[in-house]
């Protein structure tokens, strides 16, 4: 059933994510108009409409509305708790078609795979049959997407963390076409910084499931801090978006440009585990509850808003580009 076969105009898919080319999935999507651009950014939300998920979305539909989104950005644990079992699995509809269906919202989603997403198949999340069934479906591990104004890189973060390999406990994760992982992730690693580089883009900004910097229940991935942050930093990245921890937050850096912020707030939240940033001047804000951002930018301004689940403005913030004098080359 392709409710909005449309959409999928504004969507190429240019490669395929080959094994053999070690080269990220490229998506193109044409903004509405050359020089501006709207997005939503959503993350930890699959639980059928429960724990405020489905006040969530009707607030991210009147948003979505008002600003003209163009794309909503999700920052994966699509499914709770354990993934899709398949592409026939009913949490589909129950927590994604029927629960996101505000006119403000038939756009394409880009998702990316979060941890619990992983305790499921993931083939199914990433399959095409989805797609038939709602067209605004677009799953991937690691992808750049092409914007004009803003490339966006995924990148599969649960692949990072150790613990999910050395202490899963009595969870299990669907690792096929993860192993051999040390090779998964060095690839990814190049690939990123590769794309990275030949990235001309206004704006970069990544976005991963997981936290690199945050006071929330999870706090820091030291993985991705370790391993992840060295390329962000060394290809100026502007911004780094993630969900994981299941709140709203802002963070600078006080050594880099690149500004750390988490969309976690999609259904469950509440956890009340905060726990205070080493470097308190770079703590912009921290929200414990449910809610989304909103971001707009042209060529000179990227500005981001927060909301609630009543959908009131909780923090708003921008960031202005600087005309650069020089080339750098
Ligand atoms: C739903 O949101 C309201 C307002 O923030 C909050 O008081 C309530 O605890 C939330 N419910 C859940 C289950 O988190």
């Amino acid at each position: 059933m392709a409710r909005f076969p449309a959409l999928l105009a504004g969507l190429l898919l240019l490669a395929a994510a080959g094994t053999s080319t070690a080269e990220l999935l490229r998506v193109q999507h044409r903004p509405k108009d050359e020089g501006s651009l709207a997005f939503l950014v959503i993350g930890d939300w699959g639980r059928k409409g429960s724990h405020n998920q489905s006040e969530v979305a009707d607030q991210m539909g009147i948003v979505g509305e008002r600003i003209g989104s163009e794309f909503v950005i999700s920052t994966g644990d699509n499914f709770y708790e354990n993934g899709l079992t398949g592409t026939d699995d009913p949490a589909f509809y129950q927590s994604f078609v029927d629960i996101y269906n505000a006119p403000g919202l038939q756009t394409t989603w880009y998702n990316v795979l979060g941890n619990h997403d992983y305790r499921g198949d993931v083939e199914a999340q990433l399959s095409p049959i989805l797609r038939a069934k709602d067209s605004r479906w677009v799953c991937f591990r690691s992808a750049v997407l092409n914007t004009g104004l803003a490339h966006f890189f995924f990148v599969d973060t649960t692949p990072f963390e150790d613990k999910y390999f050395t202490h899963p406990g009595k969870d299990t994760y669907d690792w096929s076409g993860v192993l051999p992982r040390d090779k998964y992730l060095s690839d990814l690693k190049k690939d990123l910084d590769l794309a990275l580089k030949e990235s001309t883009a206004t704006w970069k900004i990544v976005v991963g499931h997981h936290t690199i910097k945050s006071m929330g229940e999870h706090g820091t991935t030291v993985e991705l801090m370790d391993q992840i942050v060295p390329i962000l930093e060394e290809n100026k990245v502007d911004f780094y978006i993630n969900g994981h921890d299941h709140c709203l937050q802002h963070i600078t850096s006080i050594d880099s440009k690149i500004q750390y912020i988490t969309s976690g707030g999609g259904s469950a939240a509440w956890r009340g585990n905060i726990k205070p940033w080493s470097r308190p001047e770079e703590m912009k804000f921290y929200y414990d509850g449910q809610g989304f951002l909103s971001v707009q930018m042209t060529k000179d301004e990227a500005s981001f808003v927060f909301y609630d689940v009543f959908g009131e403005v909780l923090y708003k913030w921008a960031v202005t580009k600087v005309a650069k004098l020089y080339s750098d080359a």
